[in-house]
Parts: C-alpha cells; structure tokens; sequence
C-alpha cells in the first residue's frame, strides 16, 4: 500500500484512492454502476475519510472537487490502494464471547455423528463461573481482536453463560467494555440450581437479574426453543426486557420449528437469528414486518432474519434458505454467532462464502447483509454503509473484487481497515 503521510490529528482526513471497486452499500452515491442492486458499487473510485466519518465517495475522476466541496483543503493522508476492493466494515449483530473453557471435544464428537444439543451450553456456564474477571476479559479481547483483524468493526455480544444474577451482570459489564451493542441473554437455558423449576428461572430473570444487567445493555435476547425455553416463557423475558427500556432479539427456530419467529415479529424485535427452520407463516410474518418501511427507505422498523450458517457448519444441521426469504421481501443479516459450542468463529468472510455456497444468496446480497444487513439488525443506520456522514468503518481487501471473499474461502483477505477513520493496523 502506497501512502503519504502528512500531520494530521488524531482522526486525520484520509483519502483512499485507487479502488477498483467500491461497495458503498449507498445505492444513490455519485457515480454508482448502475445494476440493480442495493449495495452501490463505484468502479474506480475514490473515498475521503474526515473526523471519523465518510466525507465523500465517488469517482476518482471527480475526486478533486469532491475533496474541495467535502474539506475545502488537502487531505492529511493520500492512501493508495492498487485497484483493490473495498467494502464497509462488517457488523457482526450476533455472538457470545464471554466465556471461559473449551468444546472442542463436542465437536469432535458432533463431526463423528453425535448430534448437537443445547445442554452444552451447560458445561462452558461451569467454566465462566469459575473464571477470573481478568481471565474472561482476556478472551473477549483475544476475539475482538481476531474479529477486527478480519474486518469486522461493529460488533454486538452477549452474556449467557453466567446465568446467575451475579455472573449475569458481571457478562454484561465485561462486555460493556468492549462494545456497547450488549445483550441480556440470562434466559439462555436453565441452570442446574433451577432444573425443575424453569419458571421460577423465569422470575429470576425478569425480577433481580434483568435489574442487574439492564444498565449494561442495550438488547434482551432469550433462546426460544426446545431444551430452552417455551414460547410463553420467552415472551415474559422480551416483554420485561422491554419495560425495562431493551430493544428485543430473539434466538430462535435454530433446532426445529417453532414459534420463535412469529413471537419475535409480534413483539417488533430487531432481529431474529438462526432461521434455520421455518414456516411458510414464519416467513411471510418477516417480510411483512418491513411492509410499512421498505428495506430501501432506510427506516428499520421490521424484524430482521439473521442467519447464522457458522452453526449449520459446526453442527451439521442443514443451512438455512436465504434464498427463500429474500424472495418473499424479508431482511437478511448474516452473523457470526462465535460462541465455543455451535459456532468456534468470529470470521465473517467465512460467512461470506457459506452464505453463497449453500444459503443461496448472490455475492452482493451476501456482503450486503455481512454488513448493512447487520447494521439493520442492530437498528444502527451509522454502520455498514459508505456514504457521507457514515462512520469511517473501511476494509480494503486484498483482492480486486468482493467475490473473492466466498471464491478465495479461508485466506486472509484484509489488506488494511480503518475504525473511526483510525487505522489500527498498518
Ligand atoms: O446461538 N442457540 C443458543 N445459543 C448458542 C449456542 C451456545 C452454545 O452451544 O454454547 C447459539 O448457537
Ligand atoms: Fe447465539
């Protein structure tokens, strides 16, 4: 990578130039190729990075004025790219990284045919309970960081694996300090101190835990399914988590079908993830749910279907059909769900390549919901998009497409990325 450097604060004004193709994610940006296709690809382009956000994007051969009318002077920074792609910063809306212990023998059980089962999730609840703070913050910055290296600059996570008031709110308050899209995910299944007595769990949740760990976050999430909790029973976590002032997502249909989804749409959540199993009314349900706002119109007011194909991978569950909900007009995300039981990465190029190779979506629709996609299901319209006045949340691949993301599985395929228009890595 070429780059003159010039004194410049601590968020210099940046000007990438040199991209072979630019995915804004901004379907009406300067100079866009004009296909049908919501993610907004500039050919030959330039983007100027100022004050943490996106100043201007457009054409190189309109870059001059653009950079005049955007900064009215010369950039701190020239950046030269070499005809690379570049995309938005991946928002991952969906993992689990406060943790202690290893699985690694349940999945190597799994891959010699035994079947996945929520009752795991058990077993790494014993490991983080008996973790330091210090020890559980070292690997959620180990996974942050791992995640960051691989493109993604927006990242929410959960608790789930304390399940106690005080392990509950310790999880949400070690991951408050790595990223504010925290979710209260203390109805994950029932502890063994509850067997028996799952709705007095409940109470547990929705009285002295959701007080606890409210402060910390800013979603509720409960996993809807069987083995965890019954429709009845999540609904009075989303409800409470509510009238606490949460936004509400929901784990659900990961293992079979069920009424998750429908529950998820009815209470407006932002999202609903796994997807993995669902109904011709689950489907129809979700894309309803955008029928007063388009996904075009940038309003986020639907539930958006998150599909997590990391899990199908790592358990050997069929992949969910990405192509039938984007037909039917509901919102997709792709995320991670990095968690040490059903899905061991924060790798989203590979969510990338499962999603084109055997969830049926197309490369655009695929990076789109890697990114705007996430970004719609963490209600957030500052993140996964490149136009001006977005945050300046960029990734350069090494590569002189986007394609190769799901053509070149595997490779390490982040050249250079800035966050808040920093570069943290060279
Ligand atoms: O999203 N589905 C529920 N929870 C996690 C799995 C967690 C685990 O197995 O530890 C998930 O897949
Ligand atoms: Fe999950």
């Amino acid at each position: 990578m070429r780059e003159v450097e010039h004194p410049g604060g601590s968020h210099p004004a940046t000007l990438i130039l040199g991209i072979g193709e630019l995915t804004t994610n901004a379907p009406d940006a300067v100079g866009v190729d004009p296909v049908d296709d919501p993610t907004g690809v500039i050919r030959d382009a330039a983007l100027l990075l100022d004050g943490g956000r996106v100043a201007w994007a457009g054409p190189e051969s309109a870059c001059a004025d653009g950079v005049e009318a955007a900064l009215g002077r010369a950039p701190d920074r020239v950046v030269g790219v070499e005809g690379r792609a570049v995309i938005p910063g991946f928002v991952d809306s969906h993992s689990h990284l406060v943790f202690a212990g290893d699985r690694s023998a349940e999945f190597e059980a799994r891959m010699a045919g035994r079947p996945y089962a929520a009752g795991g999730i058990r077993t790494t609840v014993a490991a983080t309970r008996a973790a330091s703070d210090d020890a559980l913050r070292a690997v959620l910055r180990r996974h942050v960081d791992q995640a960051l290296a691989q493109g993604t600059t927006t990242l929410e996570t959960k608790s789930g694996y304390g399940l106690s008031v005080a392990d509950e709110e310790r999880a949400v308050r070690l991951a408050r300090e790595v990223t504010d899209e925290v979710t209260f995910l203390g109805a994950h299944v029932v502890p063994p101190e509850h067997f028996g007595d799952p709705d007095g769990y409940v109470d547990l949740v929705v009285g002295d835990m959701l007080a606890a760990c409210a402060p910390h976050a800013r979603w509720v999430d409960v996993f809807c399914e069987t083995g965890a909790f019954t429709p009845e029973q999540s609904r009075r976590v989303l409800e409470a988590g509510a009238a606490a002032g949460l936004g509400v997502r929901v784990h659900a249909n990961q293992l079979g079908p069920g009424e998750g989804v429908r529950l998820a749409v009815d209470l407006g959540a932002a999202a609903v993830d796994h997807c993995t199993y669902l109904s011709d009314d689950d489907v129809a349900a979700l894309a309803s749910s955008w029928a007063a706002s388009p996904a075009s119109s940038g309003e986020a007011h639907g539930t958006v279907a998150t599909l997590l194909p990391g899990v199908e991978f790592s358990t050997r569950q069929p992949y969910p059909d990405a192509r039938r909900l984007l037909d039917a007009g509901a919102v997709v995300a792709l995320a991670s769900d990095c968690n040490p039981g059903s899905s061991y990465t924060s790798s989203m190029p590979l969510m990338v390549a499962l999603a084109v190779r055997e969830t049926g979506m197309t490369v655009a629709e695929a990076v789109w919901a890697a990114t705007a996609g996430g970004a719609r299901a963490l209600r957030r319209d500052d993140v996964g998009h490149l136009a001006p006045g977005a945050r300046a949340d960029v990734v350069v691949l090494d590569a002189p497409s986007r394609t190769h993301l799901a053509y070149r599985p595997g490779v390490p395929l982040v050249h250079a990325l800035w966050k808040d228009g920093r570069a943290p890595r060279p």
